[in-house]
């Protein structure tokens, strides 16, 4: 299973890279205009530290999604071009696949719409269980769903699952079988943590005290 740092701020990646687990970053405008780096610096100075930079379009329609896509994809080989779940959307996944530009589908709620972009090509669905959470559905439910459907056939498309909030959409992600999550910042700081890890360590170390020369 990948694990991608969901952020725009490269100090972040640079330090949760340090810890050797890290595979990429996912960043899409609400993050980019938090931060309020400029877009293109930010996205090549995370190219340095992971393989894997989703980068989204903002266009809505497919000939300018096309061409947005296409420069960022020509600005460095780790990036992925991100593209919302429309109809427009999918004639530029479609447009990509032919090309050999990776994409990642971005704002996918539902089985349907996972299975359009896997047809399309999409070489990844971000369904955003967060958010359906939030709305008061049941956002790990639709990764079983997907994961299931995928069970069933031979999809390149790996499942990335966004808009976590809590440790344990990555560990019930991970029991599924997801092929990605990616962590915002604060959530990731949470994952090496255990109180009785810290309690053991603390034990041990107060008895070394005691017999140490
Ligand atoms: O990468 C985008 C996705 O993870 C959004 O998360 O927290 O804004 O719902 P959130």
């Amino acid at each position: 299973m990948k694990l991608f740092l969901d952020t725009a701020n490269v100090e972040h990646v640079r330090e949760i890279a340090a810890w050797g687990v890290l595979d990429g970053v996912t960043t899409n405008p609400s993050l980019v205009a938090k931060e309020g780096k400029e877009f293109k610096a930010t996205v090549l100075a995370m190219c340095e530290l992971v393989p894997c930079v989703s980068a989204q379009v903002t266009a809505v329609d497919a000939p300018g999604m096309i061409t947005q896509g296409e420069e960022y994809a020509a600005w460095h080989k780790h990036i992925v071009v991100k593209v919302p779940m429309t109809v427009e959307g999918l004639k530029a996944l479609t447009y990509f696949k032919k090309k050999g530009i990776k994409t990642n589908t971005t704002l996918v709620f539902s089985v349907s719409q996972a299975l359009l972009a896997a047809k399309a090509g999409a070489s990844m669905i971000s369904p955003f269980v967060g958010r359906l959470d939030d709305a008061g559905e049941n956002g790990m439910g639709l990764i079983a769903k997907i994961m299931e459907a995928w069970s069933h056939y031979d999809f390149q498309t790996e499942v990335l699952v966004a808009s976590t909030r809590h440790p344990e959409h990555i560990e019930e992600a991970a029991r599924l079988g997801a092929h990605i999550a990616t962590i915002p910042y604060e959530v990731f700081l949470k994952l090496p943590k255990h109180p009785l890890t810290d309690a053991g360590l603390k034990k041990f170390l107060e008895d070394w005290e005691k017999v140490k020369k």
